[in-house]
């Protein structure tokens, strides 16, 4: 899979805490390398109960350094170097006991004496029992760091693995981690091809009541849509993403209005314009119940089965695309099953868009589901007017970045 380098050139310092999350971290090194960055990793005493070094090492491609008095860090570089050859330094996981040492200014082992050494900035993703987190003096402690310059992300409300209790405390996930590393070095917006561009995304799936507790809806996970939205507000871009019900966090920088049902994200849209671009990657619910029930349906012991009659919901693109406030690029999308161009191409002309990407989602053989649909990677025939262009397969971030990457061109010419 083809990861855009953001992180090329850069030295990220990993510094590791004696918490459970710790497990994850050869995640998140694997996360920043792949990126471009160089990791190198210095472990606390308490760290290496949770994960080796050598494990680390491993992922890393580098010594993991432990011990501040160690013989090789102090002959090979010395921890003030090591302090300074960082571009950030990444504390995760973050226990409470090492947020007290940096919020005090404590320097008693190697990792504690390189935050009091370093210059670079910090980032911390704090991961702890929601009792601490939420203890008065780790709150303080918070507000110092915050005041410091120090970055936080997280932590994330979810159940604790030593515990099964739930309540935020839990470490981000790597992917996230890395992102917001991501996000800290971007280059400058304000030079992007779409800066001073409004740009808006649909993406998700609809949710449309059958009565308080049910609904229909289908299998979009969103990524497309989330992705392109990040690409655009990579570019540039202020960006508005109108995303039904999904397990996926709005990408940095982009407002998100959360809605449920079709004609929810349509008046959203239509509040949102105007845009210069719109990007219909959502799979809105063709249809929704005629008379959703404000009642739960009960069964009532006769067998008898309650009757949906459905009616057809309002087309947004088609809406957006053929009314007043027309934005000068439209971008739809068509989810097809066979005869992909043909039925893109129709799309094309029937709903007034100037691109249909048309991607194919044939579930793999002998299945019903999975393949793009909530998968990474997508493979899509890009229609215009001028005719079709099949493009390899890529992750969504790639078709993202390219799709925008066209719009921009497009949009600027
Ligand atoms: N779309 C929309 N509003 C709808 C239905 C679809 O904005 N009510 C948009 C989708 O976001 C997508 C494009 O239209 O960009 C194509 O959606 P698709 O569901 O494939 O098209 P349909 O019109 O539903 O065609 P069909 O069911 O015949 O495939």
């Amino acid at each position: 899979m083809l990861i855009d380098q953001t992180l090329a050139g850069r030295t990220i310092l990993l510094v590791i805490t004696g918490g459970i999350a710790a497990y994850k971290t050869p995640d998140l090194v694997r996360r920043m390398r792949e990126r471009g960055a160089r990791v190198r990793v210095i472990m606390t005493r308490g760290a290496t109960g949770f994960i080796t070094p050598l494990t680390l090492g491993a992922v890393s491609g580098e010594p993991v350094f432990t011990e501040l008095w160690d013989r090789d860090v102090e002959q090979d570089i010395g921890h003030i170097r090591l302090a300074r050859e960082a571009d950030m330094v990444l504390v995760a996981p973050a226990t409470a006991d090492f947020m007290a040492k940096m919020a005090h200014g404590l320097a008693d082992d190697l990792a504690s004496t390189v935050m009091l050494a370093t210059t670079a900035p910090v980032m911390m993703a704090p991961a702890m029992n929601p009792k601490m987190w939420q203890h008065p003096a780790t709150r303080r402690n918070l507000e110092t760091l915050r005041g410091d310059g120090v970055m936080i992300i997280g932590p994330e409300i979810g159940e604790m693995a030593e515990t099964g209790e739930s309540g935020a405390g839990r470490m981000s996930e790597p992917m996230d981690i890395a992102m917001a590393v991501e996000a800290f070095f971007a280059p400058d917006r304000s030079a992007g091809p779409l800066a001073g561009r409004h740009v808006l995304i649909t993406a998700g799936p609809t949710h449309e009541p059958i009565d308080p507790v049910r609904y229909i809806a289908n299998r979009s996970s969103g990524k497309q849509g989330y992705a392109l939205a990040g690409a655009a507000y990579a570019a540039g871009a202020r960006v508005t993403l109108i995303s039904g019900p999904t397990g996926l966090d709005a990408p940095t920088g982009v407002d998100r209005v959360s809605v449920q049902t079709a004609n929810d994200m349509l008046t959203a849209t239509q509040k949102a314009l105007p845009a210069d671009v719109a990007i219909f990657a959502a799979a809105v619910a063709d249809w929704r119940v005629a008379a959703a029930s404000s009642e739960k349906l009960k069964k009532n012991g006769s067998g008898e089965r309650p009757a949906l009659t459905l009616t057809e919901n309002p087309d947004i693109l088609k809406t957006i695309a053929t009314g007043s406030n027309r934005p000068a690029r439209i971008m739809g999308f068509a989810a097809e099953t066979q005869d992909i161009e043909k039925h893109g191409r129709d799309k094309l002309t029937r709903k007034g868009a100037d691109y249909i990407v048309a991607n194919n989602v044939t579930p793999p053989e002998g299945e019903i589901v999975g393949g793009v649909m909530g998968g990474d990677a997508n493979m899509i025939t890009l229609i215009t007017a001028d005719g079709a262009e099949p493009w390899p397969t890529m992750s969504k971030t790639d078709v993202a970045a390219r799709l925008i990457a066209r719009l921009a061109h497009d949009l600027n010419a």
